[in-house]
């Protein structure tokens, strides 16, 4: 059969008579749930599930509202429909291991994965305003951005500083909001180690990307043989976020009125958005700039970014998310 010729393609993966996904001793995910080489284990499969909703499709699969029939807990299930890619396969199990070690208030929370034929499902917890891309409308104003931006450099400085981990796909709807008001990251699907703090592949949504990663000759495996980039590709990604939250709007010209090459091609050559400056504070257009420098070793770390003026003043200061939140979903119905 066809199939089992490609499933054998890839036997370092896949045990099909044990009905197994094996990625290199780190986890083996199978029907009942997952077993990670560090003895956590998570046992959660199919039958567990009721579906509610689709929550949307992105690049690696669907995500489903369901509700986890043992716990009566709604929960985030994430549908990879398995097309047999060497590094998607890779970027699953990263994901998966990194879900795994991740507690941290700015992380969702992973609750376990199982493998049925044909695709990996990733549980994780629901997240019940959506993302910052379904909720910002027609803009965000300062306090609500400024935690948003707390929020967003907290989950990344966790990442990289308990897993040596970048994320590589921070966008708005990556970044979730709940209606107790809190704010979250996602999809570390095409996170990876920082190899001597270096990453060199070039993956991700492209119009999110650091100028540092567009153009630099990726060989087809999608290695990079010329640039790499770093963790402050991330940042760069975080404000480009922050400022189409704020604005309302992508802050290039679309993909509708621009091709793909010129889109990126603006990102690389012209001057980096800003935040318009009769809406936001000096300190909150300056903390943008300094994430959009367009010289990635202007940009500043995440130690510096959590002690640049904006966030220190909007740590202090209290803002009610939850309003915030609810008044956006009261808009977004009607
Ligand atoms: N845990 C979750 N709780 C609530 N909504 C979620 C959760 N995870 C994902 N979503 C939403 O489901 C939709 C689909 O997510 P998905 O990650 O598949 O696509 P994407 O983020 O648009 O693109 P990409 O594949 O590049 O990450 C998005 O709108 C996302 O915000
Ligand atoms: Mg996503």
């Amino acid at each position: 059969m066809k199939v089992e010729n490609h499933f054998a393609e890839f036997a370092q993966y896949f045990d099909l008579q044990k009905g197994h996904l094996n990625f290199d001793g780190h986890a083996v995910v199978h029907s009942a749930g997952v077993d990670f080489s560090g003895g956590s284990s998570f046992r959660i499969s199919a039958e567990d599930f009721e579906e509610r909703e689709v929550l949307g499709s992105g690049n690696y699969g669907t995500v489903f509202k369901v509700l986890h029939k043992p716990t009566k807990v709604n929960m985030a299930l994430k549908e990879i429909r398995l097309e047999l890619d060497k590094n998607r396969l890779e970027a699953i199990v990263n994901e998966l291991e990194i879900l795994n070690r991740c507690h941290s208030p700015n992380i969702v929370q992973f609750f376990g994965a199982f493998f049925i034929e044909g695709g990996v499902y990733i549980c994780m917890e629901y997240m019940d305003a959506g993302s910052l891309a379904s909720l910002y409308h027609s803009g965000i104003d300062e306090p609500y951005l400024a935690k948003i931006a707390l929020a967003v450099v907290k989950g990344l400085s966790y990442l990289k500083k308990e897993h040596n981990v970048m994320h590589r796909d921070i966008k708005p709807t990556n970044i979730l909001l709940s209606t107790t008001g809190e704010i979250k990251l996602c999809d570390f699907g095409v996170s990876k180690k920082l190899v001597a703090s270096l990453a060199r592949t070039n993956i991700g949504c492209q119009p999110y990307m650091a100028p540092e990663r567009i153009f630099t000759g990726n060989n087809a495996d999608g290695s990079s043989s010329i640039s790499t980039y770093n963790v402050q590709a991330d940042v760069w990604s975080l404000g480009l976020s922050l400022l189409e939250a704020a604005i309302g709007k992508y802050p290039y010209l679309p993909e509708v009125t621009s091709s793909i090459f010129a889109q990126l091609t603006a990102i690389v050559r012209d001057d980096s958005p800003e935040l318009p400056a009769d809406r936001f504070s000096k300190e909150a257009v300056d903390f943008c700039a300094l994430c959009l420098k367009k010289d990635s070793t202007l940009r500043p770390s995440y130690s510096q970014l959590l002690e640049h003026a904006w966030l220190v003043k909007y740590t202090e200061i209290d803002v009610n998310m939850v309003d915030f939140v609810l008044d956006r979903l009261n808009k977004t119905k009607t």
